[in-house]
This record gives structure tokens, C-alpha cells and sequence, in this order.
């Protein structure tokens, strides 16, 4: 048997997260932490949607779950909301000897951009522990760093480097985060938290900055922007209701600046259907999501990435894969010195379970 792993939270990656561990020939759940109290007494099975039993009931004892000899907690509570009461809970965890592999605190995807209040308690704990945290993700995360640092990989002379998410939303069965945040069926006279000043460069600047690292170069200055469109009739999707006036797609993007032009972009268009902002970059025809990085330059390269989940749908694809990107880190995790690491400080980390016969 490989590791040893603590599920925390099952809410939509926790879910997914604690499904693929359960089935992981590499991987032994050992505890499952629940915030709700209608979770917390159950089964590991029950709680995603998996038959049978596992033995391996949710609690919501800290203290019991950090003295279980566990090797890793995959940490998927949600965290940018609550940074004063997560700082704590993953303090706790790696002072207790117990590594992480993170969905939640966003912020930290590449821990020297980081707000040190945010950042230096994790890194005491961390020593103190013996452990290692690392915080990642499909977007930010994966798009932001494994996609273009492999298309770099190609490229000469770099003019600009694109990291794009292109997906319909509509799907994603999120509203309460993802669509407050986003400003998703509310009005223009609504701001929502991602449009205020130094939230996008706090939230995805790390992808930014990251790869600024990467390419050895010093931004000047990294620019937000934030546009919203809006519906003309009311509609239905499976996130929301969208009336009249109500946002069905937001684009935004930072640009990372350097001699007054930019050098490194990260876009997102998220739409709740199709036809919404027709002049917006979408993805390929067919396709109602992709990840994909061009880098401008010579030689230019594209880089495409679509991700499907096991019930057919893109969104869910992308929050499997979300859960996938740091579960599969898990190795290399365990076996870092302690401290907060980036995908910069790790091998790459693919998936070793193959279907057998
Ligand atoms: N980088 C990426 O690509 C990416 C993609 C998706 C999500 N994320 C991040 O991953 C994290 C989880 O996302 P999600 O969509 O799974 O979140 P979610 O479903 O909204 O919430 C996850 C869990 O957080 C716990 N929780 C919620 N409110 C709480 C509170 N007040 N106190 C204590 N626990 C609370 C609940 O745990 P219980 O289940 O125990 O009740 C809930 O199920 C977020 O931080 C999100 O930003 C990152």
C-alpha cells in the first residue's frame, strides 16, 4: 500500500477528490474530515457516491484525525473566503506532521508572490511539522504553469506568452462561489468581488508571477481588467436562472507588462451559453471548454487541453481534474523537504494508475 490520506471536506473537488482516492490502488483513506453536520458520521462511500462501504467514517474531531497515522491530507475545503479560519485549520495540520496537497487558498499556487500574513505561519508550521504544503489546481494552477512551461519547451524567441480559460460555465453547479464571485446573473449595478481593484492580481497574479520566474524576467507592472456581458432575455441553466439584464459571461484577464507591452497574459471568458459575447475568443467549434496557452514568438506554439468527466461533462472533467492535480502530487509531496512548494520545486507528476487486464 502507498500513502496514507486524510480527505478534507467533500464539497464539489472533495467529492471528486475522495471518489478517486477510495478507488486508488496507491492510496489508503484513513479519515475524512466534514464541516456538515449532516456529513459527519457517515461513510466514506456515501458521501461520494460510491456503493458499499469503506470503514472509514467522517468526523468532524481535528484532533482525532491529526493523531491517525496519515502521510498526507488532500485539503479541499473552501478556503479564499475564510482565510482567517483556514491559515489556522492547515497550520494545525502540518504542525501535527501531516503534509498537504491543496485545491483551496488559490493564493498560494506560487508561494513567493504570496502575502507573507498568508504565507509565513505555513511556512513555521511547516518546519516545525517536517512537512510540505503544496496548492494547485486546474486554473489557476495546471493551465498556468505545467501547460506553458511544456510549450516553452519549443519556443525560441518569446513575444508573448497566453494562458487561456475558454469554458461555458453553465454547468458548473457553483453559484453560491463561483457565480456570486464571478457576478453571474446579477445586474450591472452589481460589483462582484473578482471585479474589485487587486483581486484578480491576488487571486491568479501567481500563475503571473510564476512565470515570470520561469522566464527569468522582471515584470513592471501587472494589469487587471474585468468585463461583463449581459443577457437579453432571461434563461435557464443547470448553475442558475439569468434574467433580463443578468451577466451570462464575464472575460477578464491579467497581463503581466514589461517595456510598456505585455509579456505574460492570463485570460479567462467564462460564458453561461453559447451564444452570449459572440466577439470574445471561445473555444474550438464543438467544444464548450479548453485550456490552452500560445506562446507568440518564433517558433509560435498552441497548446489545447480539454478534459472530460466521467459523467461527460466538461465542467465536471475539470473539477476531477482539479482534484487529480494534487492528488498525483502526492509522491512527490511526501518525499520534499518541508516548506510551501510550487510546481517550479517538483518533478512531474503523472498518473501511475493504469488499467490493468
Ligand atoms: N485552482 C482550481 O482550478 C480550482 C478549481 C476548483 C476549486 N478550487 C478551489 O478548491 C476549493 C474547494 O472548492 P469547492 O468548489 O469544492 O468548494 P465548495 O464545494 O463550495 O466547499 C467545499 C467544502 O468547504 C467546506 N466549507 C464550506 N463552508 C465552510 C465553513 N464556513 N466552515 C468550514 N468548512 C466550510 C464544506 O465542507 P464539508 O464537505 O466538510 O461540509 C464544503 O463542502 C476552493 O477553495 C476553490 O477555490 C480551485
Amino acid at each position: 500500500m502507498g500513502h496514507r490520506v486524510i480527505q478534507w471536506s467533500t464539497g464539489n473537488v472533495g467529492f471528486h477528490s475522495l471518489r478517486h482516492i477510495v478507488r486508488h490502488p496507491d492510496l489508503e483513506l484513513v479519515g475524512v474530515h466534514a464541516h456538515s453536520r449532516d456529513k459527519v458520521g457517515r461513510d466514506a462511500a456515501s458521501l461520494c457516491g460510491l456503493p458499499g462501504e469503506t470503514g472509514v467514517v467522517a468526523t468532524d474531531d481535528v484532533d482525532a484525525l491529526l493523531a491517525l497515522d496519515a502521510d498526507v491530507v488532500v485539503y479541499t475545503t473552501k478556503g479564499e473566503t475564510r482565510p482567517h479560519e483556514v491559515v489556522p485549520e492547515l497550520e494545525r495540520i502540518l504542525r501535527a506532521g501531516k503534509n498537504v496537497v491543496s485545491t483551496a487558498m488559490i493564493f498560494l499556487i506560487y508561494p513567493p508572490h504570496a502575502d507573507p500574513k498568508l504565507r509565513e505561519p505555513l511556512e513555521k508550521a511547516c518546519h516545525e511539522g517536517g512537512t510540505t504544503l503544496y496548492v494547485n489546481g486546474i486554473d489557476p494552477g495546471f493551465s498556468g504553469d505545467a501547460l506553458p512551461l511544456t510549450a516553452l519547451q519549443l519556443a525560441d524567441r518569446v513575444d508573448e506568452l497566453r494562458v487561456q480559460e475558454l469554458v461555458d460555465y453553465s454547468t458548473y453547479q457553483d453559484p453560491e462561489f463561483t457565480g456570486v464571485s464571478f457576478g453571474f446573473g446579477r445586474g450591472a449595478d452589481y460589483t462582484p468581488p473578482l471585479a474589485r481593484p487587486g483581486v484578480l492580481r491576488f487571486s491568479w497574479g501567481g500563475m503571473v508571477a510564476m512565470l515570470a520566474d520561469a522566464l527569468g524576467v522582471q515584470l513592471d507592472e501587472v494589469r487587471e481588467s474585468f468585463e461583463r456581458s449581459y443577457a437579453s432575455e432571461p434563461f435557464v441553466t443547470p448553475m442558475m436562472r439569468v434574467p433580463a439584464g443578468g451577466c451570462d459571461a464575464v472575460r477578464f484577464q491579467l497581463e503581466g507588462m514589461v517595456g510598456g507591452r505585455p509579456l505574460i497574459v492570463t485570460e479567462h471568458v467564462n460564458r453561461l451559453r453559447d451564444e452570449a459575447a459572440p466577439d470574445w475568443p471561445r473555444p474550438p467549434a464543438g467544444r464548450p471548454g479548453v485550456h490552452r496557452c500560445i506562446v507568440t514568438g518564433s517558433p509560435g506554439v498552441q497548446l489545447e487541453c480539454f478534459v472530460t468527466g466521467e459523467d461527460g461533462d466538461h465542467n465536471t472533467g475539470g473539477v476531477q481534474a482539479t482534484a487529480m492535480r494534487v492528488i498525483n502530487s502526492i509522491p512527490a509531496v511526501c518525499a520534499h523537504a518541508p516548506g510551501l512548494v510550487s510546481t517550479l520545486d517538483l518533478p512531474t507528476m503523472p498518473s501511475r494508475n493504469l488499467r490493468r487486464g
